[in-house]
Formats: structure tokens, C-alpha cells, sequence
């Protein structure tokens, strides 16, 4: 009896486990599954309570689950933006209710930084960057015609790496982009313009390499390339974002170049410095930035092999 009077005086003076909602994307790509998988562990792992919405792709159902979780007074909300810009008025629903906000994996254009806690992202530029870079050393002063899919229009990614991949190749002429259009971020989508690039310049024969917004559109990009009779990975290069298990195995194919990776853990260090504010009211950095490290095939089986057993 003594035993159980003790644990329930126990269990009543601690503290509840904090709850927080996460405005989640969709689940567009292999990259964006796996950082809900993450997102859930790293919960877990806290014993945090993670409430999340999936926005299939659109800001008005993200605005609607962050009122939501506003209206429910979870103890801070994560927001990955699908697009940059339209966050004022939620946001400002969010300070005074005095509930704050984390960007996972994607940045905001607001005049007043104070409607945001933190961001979580990497340097989406320097992705860029670093791609361009890649396929400078690749070209070696050769000529190279790129044809670009781009991530969903308005978002910060697919801005910034657009950006930074037009500064990483500035300093090779013969490197030109002859075609750039969205692909959404999905499979299909790449698969679907991909197509189009190839009808439009010579059955292909004038591309040389594909720069992709994300790993995703890029294995799109690679079932065109081969549908059209030509080989991805060697007739046409094939460089993009984010470090996915399948952009592992076309390298292994021989279908793949180059990916510059991007960690799904974006929730990790959030939760963290959630937990710093709450319990030392420690303000955490503005911008918490992740790692962007260029994947080459040769480290290519161990990368598959880590990301399987890490289940995703
Ligand atoms: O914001 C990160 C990007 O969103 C990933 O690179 C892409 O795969 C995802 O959809």
C-alpha cells in the first residue's frame, strides 16, 4: 500500500509530458516520409506527445492545423512551410497565444522575426552550391548542357537552391542551363518533365546532365532517361539533393552521380532546444543549421546500407 501511495504522489508531482504539433508537408517525397518517421522517434525518445498534420502539399490546410493546434494550447508547434511566404497572420495568432514556433527544413519570408522561435534547416544555398560545384569538376572545361528540376514553386528550397546552384557553376561558361522547371518535389512529377526536356532537345542528345531539387524528381528524371534508350549516371549526368536510400542504389546502378544529403532529423534539435526553453528558459540560435555533405558513389553501400537499418 505504502509502495503505491508513494508512486501516485509521485506520478501526481510530475510534470505532464509536453505536447507538440507538427505541421507536416505531406509526404511528397522519400525524404519528407522519412523525417516523419524521425520526427516520431525523436518524440519518443523525449517523451514528448507529437501531434502531427499532413498539409498534402497545401498552405491553407497547414494554416488550418496550426489554428488547431493553437485552439488545443499544445506547448510549442513545428511548421515545416510548404512556401515561403503567407505566415504572418497564423503566426501572429501563435505569439500572442504565446505558443512558440520552430521552421523545420524550410524557411519563411516575414518582416517580424519574432513570430518564430527558431529555424531548423540547412543552408539551402550552399546545397546548391555545392551541386554546381560537383558538375564544374565533372565537366572539367567541357561544355555541359543542364536541364533543372526545380522543388515546389515558392517554397524556400527550391528558391535558394536554384540560387546557389547558378553561383556554384558561374565559374565555368561552357555549363548552361537550357531548360528549368518545377517538378513538385515528386517522383512523377520529375518523371513527367524530364520527358518533356527530352522531346525538346533532340531526343535527349543535347542534355548532358540533370541538376534535381531532390533526390526524388531525380529517380523520376533517371525512369525518363531510360525509357528514352539512354543512360542515366554516364550519357547524362545526374546530381541532386538529399541522401535518400534509392538515389544509394541508382549510384550502385551506375544511374546516379552525385547527392548532396540532407538529415531528416530536423525535430531532434528542435525538440531540444524546446526543452532548453522550457526548463532553463534558454532562447535558442535563431538559425540551428544541419549538415550538407556531398555523397559520392563510392561511399555509396554504406549510406544505403546505414539508412535501411536506421528504417527509412
Ligand atoms: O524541404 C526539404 C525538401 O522537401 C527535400 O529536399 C525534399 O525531398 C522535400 O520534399
Amino acid at each position: 500500500i505504502a509502495a503505491a501511495v508513494a508512486s501516485t504522489l509521485c506520478g501526481a508531482a510530475q510534470a505532464a509530458p509536453l505536447v507538440v504539433g507538427f505541421s507536416q508537408i505531406g509526404s511528397e517525397s522519400g525524404w519528407r516520409s522519412a523525417e516523419t518517421k524521425v520526427s516520431k522517434l525523436e518524440a519518443e525518445k523525449r517523451g514528448i506527445t507529437l501531434k502531427i498534420a499532413d498539409a498534402q502539399q497545401k498552405q491553407e490546410n497547414q494554416i488550418k492545423a496550426i489554428r488547431s493546434f493553437i485552439a488545443q494550447g499544445v506547448d510549442a508547434i513545428f511548421i515545416a512551410p510548404v512556401v515561403a511566404t503567407g505566415w504572418a497572420p497564423v503566426l501572429t495568432e501563435a505569439k500572442e497565444a504565446n505558443i512558440p514556433v520552430f521552421l523545420l527544413d524550410r524557411t519563411i519570408e516575414v518582416s517580424d522575426p519574432s513570430l518564430y522561435t527558431a529555424a531548423i534547416a540547412s543552408d539551402s544555398v550552399h546545397e546548391g552550391e555545392v551541386a554546381g560545384q560537383w558538375l564544374v569538376k565533372e565537366a572539367a572545361g567541357k561544355p555541359c548542357n543542364v536541364v533543372e528540376l526545380q522543388g515546389t514553386v515558392g517554397a524556400s528550397v527550391a528558391i535558394n537552391r536554384k540560387k546557389g546552384f547558378a553561383e556554384g557553376i558561374a565559374s565555368a561558361p561552357g555549363i548552361k542551363i537550357i531548360r528549368s522547371q518545377s517538378g513538385d518535389f515528386t517522383r512523377s512529377k520529375g518523371k513527367e518533365v524530364m520527358e518533356s526536356f527530352i522531346k525538346a532537345e533532340q531526343n535527349g542528345k543535347n542534355i548532358c546532365a540533370v541538376y534535381a531539387h531532390n533526390d526524388d524528381m531525380a529517380i523520376g528524371a533517371i525512369q525518363a532517361i531510360k525509357e528514352a534508350g539512354l543512360k542515366p549516371g554516364s550519357q547524362i549526368k545526374i546530381v541532386s539533393i538529399d541522401g535518400v536510400p534509392d538515389i544509394y542504389k541508382a549510384m550502385l546502378n551506375g544511374e546516379a552521380n552525385a547527392s548532396v544529403e540532407l538529415t531528416p532529423n530536423m525535430a531532434g534539435p528542435a525538440f531540444d532546444a524546446l526543452l532548453a526553453m522550457k526548463k532553463n528558459g534558454t532562447q535558442p540560435p535563431k538559425f540551428i543549421q544541419t549538415a550538407s555533405t556531398l555523397m559520392l558513389p563510392d561511399t555509396a553501400q554504406e549510406e544505403y546500407d546505414q539508412k535501411k537499418n536506421m528504417g527509412y
